[in-house]
Formats: C-alpha cells, sequence, structure tokens
C-alpha cells in the first residue's frame, strides 16, 4: 500500500522513499558543514517563515540542504535543474518523508521539466535558489506578476551565473542574486575535485571503459576542466586538452598537457569530453573527423556543447546499446557513441559529485540564503560574491571538521603584513 501524497509535487514512484531516506542519510555522514549549520538554524530558525523556490539537482546532498533550510524554519519547493539529473528515490524520500514539496522525475521531457519549475513558482517563493538560472529566467520572461513578491537568490553553477550577468548588463535583473559558485570554497573544490571524480565515474559507470592508455581529449581548461583532466592523468589516459583562453592554455602547457585546436584533437581522441559552458565545441567538422568508435560526452551545464543535431543528420541510424550510451551509424561506416544524451554525464549517469565537496558549496547555499534575509532591503539589484567571511568560515569549519589544524598569525606577524615600513 503507498502512503497518500499529503505534500505537493511530482515524482515517479513513492515507493523508492525509503531507499531515498538511507541514501541521504549516508551522505549526510559527509556533510558535517551543512549538519552544524542545520544544527544552528533548528536553533536559531533564522528562515522562520521565508518561502524559497529552489531548482537544483534533485541528488542526496541537495536533499541535506532542503532539510537544513527547513529546520530554519523556510517553506522549501524543489523542482530539478536538469530533466536528467533527478535521483527519483530522493525527490520520492523528500515528498512521502521529509515533506518537502518536490517536482522533479528522471528523464522528463521539457514540458515536464518547464511545468515542474512553473510549479515551484506557484508557490510564490520570496527567496529562488537555482543551478542554471532556468528558473529566474522563466520568472523574468514569463512570470513577472511574481517579482514583486522576490527579494532574493542565489545561483549555484559557473552557468548560471554567466547568464545572470547577462541579465545584468541588459538591465533585466530585478533583484540582488549571491553568485555562490564565486566562492572559493564552491569552485576550487566541487568544481575541480567534485566534477573531475563524478565524470569519470559517470563515463565509466556508462561504458566501462579503462582509462589507462586512451586519449582523452578535454575540452575547457576551467576548474572543472581541470580537474577533469588531472583526474583523467591519474587513470593513465593521454590527456589533450582544448582552449579559447590564451592563459588557460598556458596553464594546460605548463600543467603537462598537450593543447591543441578541437580540430586536430577531433583525429587523435578515444574519449571526449566538454566542459566549456559554451556552444558547439565539438561541432560537425569534428564529427566527421573523428575516429571510427569515439565516445563523447559532456559535463557542462547544458546539453548543447556537443551539436548533436549535426550528429542525428550525418548518423544513418542509432541505437541505445547500453543505457546512456547511444551508438550513432554514420554513412561511412564509422560510429559514435554519444553518452547521457549530451548532458552532464556525472549526473546523468552517477550520482554526481560526492557529498564531501557539496557539503561545502551547499554550506554556501545556505548561509548565502541567511545572509539575505538577514539584509533584506538594504542590497541593490546585483550579483555579488559570497561574502568572504561566510567563505572563510565554511573553509574553517571543513578542515576541523576534518581534523586538520592550522597556525594563526602572531601579533608580529600581523602588524608585518599591515606595516610597509620593513624591506630589505
Ligand atoms: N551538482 C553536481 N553534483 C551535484 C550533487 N551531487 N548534488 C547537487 N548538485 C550537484
Amino acid at each position: 500500500m503507498t502512503t497518500p501524497q499529503t505534500t505537493p509535487g511530482d515524482i515517479r514512484e513513492p515507493r523508492l522513499a525509503r531507499d531515498g531516506v538511507n541514501r541521504i542519510e549516508w551522505a549526510a555522514r559527509e556533510m558535517p558543514v551543512i549538519g552544524l549549520i542545520r544544527e544552528r538554524f533548528r536553533r536559531e530558525q533564522p528562515l522562520r517563515g521565508v518561502r524559497i523556490g529552489a531548482c537544483l539537482h534533485v541528488t542526496t546532498e541537495t536533499a541535506n540542504l532542503m532539510l537544513a533550510l527547513k529546520d530554519g524554519g523556510a517553506d522549501v519547493a524543489l523542482c530539478a535543474s536538469n530533466p536528467l539529473s533527478t535521483q527519483d528515490d530522493v525527490a520520492a524520500a523528500l515528498v512521502h518523508e521529509y515533506g518537502i514539496a518536490t517536482w522533479a522525475i528522471k528523464g522528463e521531457d521539457n514540458d515536464t521539466y518547464w511545468k515542474h519549475i512553473n510549479a515551484v513558482l506557484d508557490t510564490r517563493p520570496q527567496l529562488t535558489m537555482d543551478d542554471g538560472c532556468d528558473l529566474v529566467a522563466l520568472l523574468h520572461k514569463e512570470r513577472r506578476d511574481l517579482l514583486p513578491v522576490i527579494k532574493g537568490g542565489t545561483e549555484e553553477t559557473t552557468t548560471g551565473v554567466i547568464r545572470l550577468r547577462g541579465m545584468m548588463k541588459d538591465g533585466a535583473l530585478t533583484y540582488p542574486i549571491v553568485a555562490v559558485n564565486e566562492a572559493d570554497t564552491k569552485h576550487m573544490f566541487d568544481n575541480r575535485y567534485g566534477t573531475g571524480q563524478s565524470t569519470l565515474d559517470g563515463i565509466t559507470r556508462a561504458t566501462n571503459v579503462l582509462w589507462a592508455a586512451k586519449t582523452v581529449v578535454v575540452a575547457g581548461y576551467g576548474w572543472c576542466g581541470r580537474g577533469f583532466a588531472s583526474r583523467a592523468r591519474g587513470l593513465g589516459a593521454q590527456v589533450i586538452v582544448t582552449e579559447v583562453e590564451p592563459v588557460r592554455a598556458l596553464e594546460a602547457v605548463m600543467d603537462g598537457f598537450r593543447v591543441l585546436p578541437m580540430a586536430s584533437a577531433a583525429t587523435q581522441g578515444d574519449i571526449f569530453v566538454t566542459l566549456t559552458g559554451d556552444v558547439n565545441v565539438i561541432d560537425r567538422q569534428h564529427l566527421e573527423a573523428m575516429k571510427d568508435g569515439a565516445i563523447i560526452a559532456n559535463s557542462g551545464h547544458f546539453n548543447d556543447e556537443i551539436n548533436i543535431k549535426a550528429l542525428e543528420a550525418m548518423a544513418e541510424g542509432k541505437r541505445e546499446i547500453r543505457p546512456f550510451v547511444e551508438e550513432y551509424k554514420l554513412g561511412d561506416g564509422r560510429k559514435i557513441h554519444l553518452l547521457g544524451e549530451g548532458r552532464l554525464i556525472n549526473l546523468a549517469a552517477a550520482e554526481g559529485h560526492p557529498a564531501s565537496v557539496m557539503d561545502m558549496s551547499f554550506a554556501n547555499q545556505a548561509l548565502s540564503v541567511e545572509y539575505l534575509v538577514m539584509n533584506e532591503g538594504k542590497i541593490a539589484v546585483g550579483v555579488y560574491d559570497v561574502p568572504k567571511e561566510i567563505d572563510r568560515e565554511i573553509a574553517a569549519l571543513k578542515l576541523s571538521s576534518m581534523g586538520v589544524a592550522i597556525d594563526v598569525l602572531t601579533p608580529e606577524q600581523e602588524a608585518y603584513l599591515s606595516s610597509w615600513e620593513s624591506g630589505t
């Protein structure tokens, strides 16, 4: 017998809720910082009565963030920030075990995806929490009647921050948003070690390939590309990096990677991974140059980094040869394998970043939301960095949870650092 649904939402299967609870509790073990924030929120109720509309990947880690916000007194409504990233057991647990309104089904079509974002907006949130800016963009394009209620928001990811800055430049943004991605305790860890590991995990689970001796082409050498390139090398792959930004390309060269234009890399790679945040980074001419059997995947936010339309047009046929692996047969007999429909492979075929890094990303989310509530009405429209004190507090809490102690400046050192008198 299934439990009747009293919390609003749209999920795949209520019977998955128990599995969801177990996995959410398992993730909590690796999220001590969120755990501490949750305890304090429970005592202090800093978010009492605040309605939060969140559009995030619905994972065990996100569930722990939602629970912290709820325990802080917030009314939370959640939907997926990608059609393929939802963990259905987590969505079931949120609705049926924790009473958190959740609209998210793994594999939902685009119409359902937008219907779910609209359902969250229907709860008339006062704060938005977005991952990729789809919720905020929809709000500004089609649900403008809700804007007067909104006091602020947060954004999780690089792509979302880029879109927000575009909105700001066009004068389209109407409320202040904290760019969580810009915190050091977010991008230096989540983007680098999280994406690095979870992308390898997603591709490995989807394909079971041996990385050793493969030629792996990494498109983009931002924090995510750096992390993935170093992990692929760690497993014995020969890594080629492609870049458009000279300083990053130089860094990749000095980190010991080969750097090539995609047109040259295309002929050499066995596995291609895009982590750029840009469009058609693997384009038709690159697909035309690839070796038979090439594997292509994306770990950037949107599924437009690979020109899938061109691949479809070039193909005579396709079949799903394994879950998350689509084999395209081209006119000249070559086969190209596209993973996870070109969507974030780490969340489509694996579980996203491990809890230990999401602990810091989501601590930034929780504390930024508290900061917005505490400073309501005092922050002008704009895109803001996470306050440095929050960033440092999270790093200190994480270190202490790991049992790592560090030095403190002596008074003499403090004075030295703030003086210009001493020199040679
Ligand atoms: N983004 C990447 N990994 C994630 C995770 N595990 N949970 C939520 N968002 C993510």
